[in-house]
C-alpha cells in the first residue's frame, strides 16, 4: 500500500496483478518514462497492430457435458479447435504476440497450442485472477500490452472472410486513430444475444462513429440492429475505464461498460465487418459452422448436399 493511505477496494485490489516473467520489450527503462508520460504521448501512441488478447478461462457451460473436460476453445469445427482459426486469424492480420488470458484447468489448450510450430512463439499464456466479467481478462493483460493499440478476440467465435478481422478493424484505426468495434447485421432475436451500438444514423457507412452501446438490450430498446461481435480493436485508455467500471446487476465486470465509459470522453467508432459469422459457443452456430466449412470442400460438398437433402 502506498504510505499514508489505507488500501481500500481499489481496481488494483479488484483486478490482483499477474505474476509472470517480465518481458524485456515491455518492460524496458524507455517504455517506463513512455508510460510516465502516457496522456501527453497518446498523439504518438505506436499505430501499429502488433497485439491481441483472446479471453479464454470461461467455462463453456452452453457446451456441457463435453465442456467438463474438454475445453470450450478446443471444440473442433471439422477437424481443428475453435481456438485454432482465432490464432490464425490473428496471426494471418500481422499480430506478433498473443496473449491467452485462461486458467490451469485447461492444460489441453495449451498443450494443444504450443505443439502447433507456427504458433509457438506467438503464444503467451497468462492465468485468469479478478471477480468475474469480460473485463477481467483484459485488465490481467495490461502489463502486456504497453502503449500500444491491440485487438480482442473472443475464443468461442468463427468468422470466415477473405480479410481477417483484426486486418479489417486496422484498416478503420488507420483512418479514425480511435478504438473501433466490428459489428454485423443481427435481426430481432440478435438484440437479446449481442451487444448493440448506437450510431445515431439508421444507415451507417461502413465506419461509423459510435454514441453508445447497450449490452443485449432486446428488439424494444435496441437503438439499432448492429451487432457488436467478440472483435475489438482497443486503445491503452480503455484500462483506466475498466477501473471505473461498476458491477452489473449479475455481479460481474463487463468490458462492454469500459466502452461506455470511454465513449463519453473520446470518439469511437464501429466497423461493419466484410465476412461469415458464426456464434460456435452455441450448438446451433456450432452446427452451422462446421456445414459452412464442409461445404468449401468441393469433395465434402456434394455428399452433404445429397445427405441433407434425403434428410
Ligand atoms: C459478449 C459481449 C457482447 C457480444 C458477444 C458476441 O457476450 O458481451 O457484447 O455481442 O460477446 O459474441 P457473451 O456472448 O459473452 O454473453
Amino acid at each position: 500500500a502506498v504510505r499514508g493511505r489505507t488500501r481500500s477496494p481499489t481496481p488494483e485490489t479488484r483486478f490482483p496483478r499477474v505474476t509472470t516473467i517480465p518481458d524485456p520489450r515491455t518492460h524496458g527503462p524507455g517504455l517506463f518514462l513512455f508510460r510516465k508520460c502516457r496522456y501527453r504521448c497518446i498523439s504518438i501512441m505506436a499505430t501499429k497492430l502488433r497485439k491481441a488478447i483472446i479471453p479464454a478461462a470461461g467455462y463453456g457451460t452452453r457446451f456441457l457435458p463435453l465442456t467438463k473436460t474438454i475445453p470450450k476453445e478446443i471444440v473442433p469445427v471439422m477437424d481443428k479447435p475453435i481456438i485454432h482459426y482465432i490464432v490464425e486469424e490473428a496471426l494471418g492480420s500481422g499480430i506478433e504476440e498473443i496473449i491467452i488470458v485462461t486458467n490451469n484447468t485447461k492444460d489441453l489448450l495449451r498443450s494443444y497450442l504450443i505443439d502447433i510450430p507456427e504458433f509457438k512463439s506467438h503464444l503467451r499464456f497468462i492465468n485468469q485472477t479478478g471477480p468475474y466479467g469480460s473485463a477481467t481478462p483484459i485488465k490481467n493483460a495490461q502489463q502486456f500490452i504497453g502503449d500500444e493499440p491491440f485487438v480482442v478476440l473472443l475464443g468461442d467465435e468463427l468468422f470466415l472472410a477473405d480479410v481477417p478481422r483484426p486486418a479489417q478493424l486496422m484498416e478503420a484505426f488507420e483512418k479514425t486513430r480511435s478504438p473501433v468495434l466490428g459489428v454485423i447485421e443481427t435481426d430481432d432475436d440478435g438484440t437479446s444475444r449481442y451487444g448493440i451500438v448506437d450510431p445515431h444514423d439508421p444507415k451507417p457507412e461502413s465506419i461509423f462513429r459510435l454514441f453508445d452501446f447497450f449490452e443485449k438490450p432486446g428488439p424494444e430498446n435496441a437503438p439499432s440492429r448492429l451487432a457488436s461481435i467478440g472483435s475489438y480493436l482497443l486503445t491503452p485508455d480503455i484500462f483506466e475505464a475498466i477501473e471505473r467500471i461498476q458491477p452489473a446487476a449479475n455481479g460481474e465486470y463487463q468490458l462492454t461498460d469500459a466502452f461506455r465509459i470511454l465513449m463519453e470522453k473520446r470518439p469511437f467508432f464501429g466497423c461493419q465487418l466484410k465476412g461469415d459469422y458464426y456464434d460456435v459457443g452455441t450448438k446451433l452456430g456450432w452446427l452451422e459452422a462446421n456445414i459452412a466449412m464442409a461445404m468449401r470442400d468441393p469433395e465434402m460438398q456434394k455428399a452433404l448436399h445429397d445427405d441433407l437433402r434425403n434428410r
